[in-house]
């Protein structure tokens, strides 16, 4: 198909690959956190087999969601991007290419190896040796792609998404890098070449800007795009916009040890995570607020335009998330928040309320414009949509902070001769409602994604994509 098209055209090619792939993956990651939610509530659905234990499955759904559907959106919005603001071709199609067949072989193999038990045990880094070379490379081939198209941009500037995106793609490969050097032993199995303490101050060094840099900065590139694109208005303050860039990335790396709280880590290191935890508030508010405030004037859009609000509410999710993060990282909070449900509520409050929406807000705004449509096959879907990934939202972490708080609280309980007024299993008892409620929060979010598909689908089906790349020529001289 693209070979009809103009070199001078843009590569729509890959970015409908990864577009499609974002809502296949959203489908599948989200059904098996479903899966799982219901393998709390009701244990039998463990199958008594090994391949489908929860803590098989648990990883499975983590990697699906952070790096299939994160992932997929991250490739296909920064392609789109980067074309669009620098007004030019991505620098070797066959490259970008090899980029998405790649990044889906790692996602393939994770879904044999995970549930087999293969595993190097560190999360969100599970993938065995052979598995994280193929990603590192794969990695460094969209750093060429991404920042070869910047070197040949038509336009002066970088446009100040593509600066988030691009501190993405380098900090995650030095992440990456650095948090899976092992020693590898067969074909299957490797060991870490850090030990102890410093292990696990790697592994939540890597942990954390796996947060801070790929759900993130990365979506923050997106959200720098597309909201003023959906809202018809320029961002709020580009200079606001600079300092938000060098402060988040310049504190998020610090943040780290706030996962390792009285834990053997020096007590100044889990200080000094806790104190860049804070001090974190402020450039994530910052970026909050230039989402916001770029719709002064547009508000009204909001009553009819479901794609606007779910970039607007993502951004308010956003802002709760980094409101919620830095007071668990103080330690006394944290003493309380550790290994509860909390922090399960927290991730989703990010993951669900910011990640996913956002890219969902991003996808519903490209896909028509990739296909060579004016707009997706239904908006009355698209609203459906949002209300049933909003209300999902808020099922899922209401419940998570009220048995987070219950447990954390049940936990510590002690009677006045020293013994624990509570039995673990009674804890688990209490937190069987709360368990009951995500289930559905999650299941209600998860078919969101089944009208998201179906409204794909429409588009596609109805779609010129070899219009949509033909019409780009021009734009090499219009406005991106
Ligand atoms: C329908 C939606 C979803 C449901 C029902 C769901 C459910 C779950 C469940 C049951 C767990 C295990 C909790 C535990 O161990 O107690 C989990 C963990 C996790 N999920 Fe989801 N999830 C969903 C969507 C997502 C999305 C979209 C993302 C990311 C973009 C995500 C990221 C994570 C992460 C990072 C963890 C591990 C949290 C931790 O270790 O603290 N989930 N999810
Ligand atoms: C200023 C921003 C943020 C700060 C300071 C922060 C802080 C924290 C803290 C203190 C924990 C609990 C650590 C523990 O007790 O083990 C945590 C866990 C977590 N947060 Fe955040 N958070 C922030 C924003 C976000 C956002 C926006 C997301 C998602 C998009 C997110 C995803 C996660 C995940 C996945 C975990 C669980 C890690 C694990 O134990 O597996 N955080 N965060």
């Amino acid at each position: 198909m693209s070979t009809a098209i103009s070199p001078t055209a843009y590569n729509y090619k890959v970015v409908r690959q990864f577009a499609i792939m974002t809502v296949v993956w959203g489908i599948l990651g989200m059904g098996l956190g479903v899966f799982i939610a219901s393998q709390l509530v009701w244990p039998e659905l463990n199958l008594g087999l090994e391949w489908t234990t929860f803590g098989r499955l648990r990883p499975l759904h983590t990697n699906l969601v952070i790096f299939a559907f994160g992932g997929c959106a991250l490739f296909g919005t920064s392609y789109y991007v980067v074309q669009r603001t620098c007004q030019t071709r991505l620098i070797s199609d066959t490259l970008a290419s090899f980029t998405f067949w790649g990044w889906q072989a790692v996602i393939v193999g994770a879904i044999i190896t995970l549930p087999l038990g293969y595993t190097t045990t560190k999360e969100y880094a599970e993938l065995e040796w052979p598995l994280a070379i193929l990603l590192a490379i794969v990695w460094v081939t969209y750093g060429i792609v991404f920042f070869g198209t910047i070197t040949k941009r038509k336009t002066k500037h970088i446009y100040v998404g593509n600066w988030f995106y691009g501190a993405f793609i380098v900090v995650t490969a030095m992440l990456h890098i650095v948090n899976h050097a092992s020693l590898p032993v067969s074909f299957f199995k490797s060991y870490s070449a850090y030990a102890g303490a410093t292990d696990a101050m790697i592994q939540w060094w890597y942990g954390h800007n796996a947060v801070g840099f790929f759900l993130t900065t990365g979506f923050l590139g997106m959200m720098y795009y597309f909201v003023p694109k959906q809202a018809e208005r320029p961002i709020y303050s580009y200079r606001l916009s600079i300092v938000h860039f060098w402060a988040l990335i310049t504190l998020y790396i610090w943040a780290g040890p706030h996962h390792l709280h009285y834990t053997a880590l020096p007590d100044w290191a889990q200080s000094l995570g806790m104190a860049m935890s804070i001090i974190l508030l402020a450039p994530s508010w910052g970026g909050m607020i230039n989402g916001m405030m770029t719709l002064s004037g547009a508000w009204h859009k909001l009553r009819t335009d479901p794609i606007l609000r779910f970039l607007v509410v993502s951004l308010a999710f956003y802002g709760m998330s980094t409101f919620e993060g830095p007071m668990m990282a103080i330690k006394t909070v944290n003493s309380l928040s550790h290994y509860t449900d909390w922090t399960i509520g927290h991730v989703h409050a990010g993951a669900l309320g910011w990640v996913a929406m956002i890219s969902i807000g991003a996808m519903y705004h490209m896909i028509p414009k990739v296909y060579g449509q004016k707009q997706m096959y239904s908006t009355s879907l698209i609203n459906v949509h949002f209300w049933l990934a909003t209300i999902g939202t808020v099922l899922y972490i209401a419940s998570m902070w009220v048995n987070g708080i219950t447990q954390g609280l049940m936990w510590r309980a002690i009677n006045d001769d020293g013994t624990l007024t509570y039995s673990f299993v009674e804890a688990l008892q209490a937190s069987h409602p709360g368990f009951i409620v995500r289930a559905l929060g999650g299941a209600i979010f998860a078919s969101g994604m089944l009208f998201m598909a179906y409204n794909v689908f429409r588009t596609v089906r109805a779609s010129n994509p070899v219009e949509a790349e033909a019409a780009t020529k021009i734009a090499v001289v219009g406005a991106h």
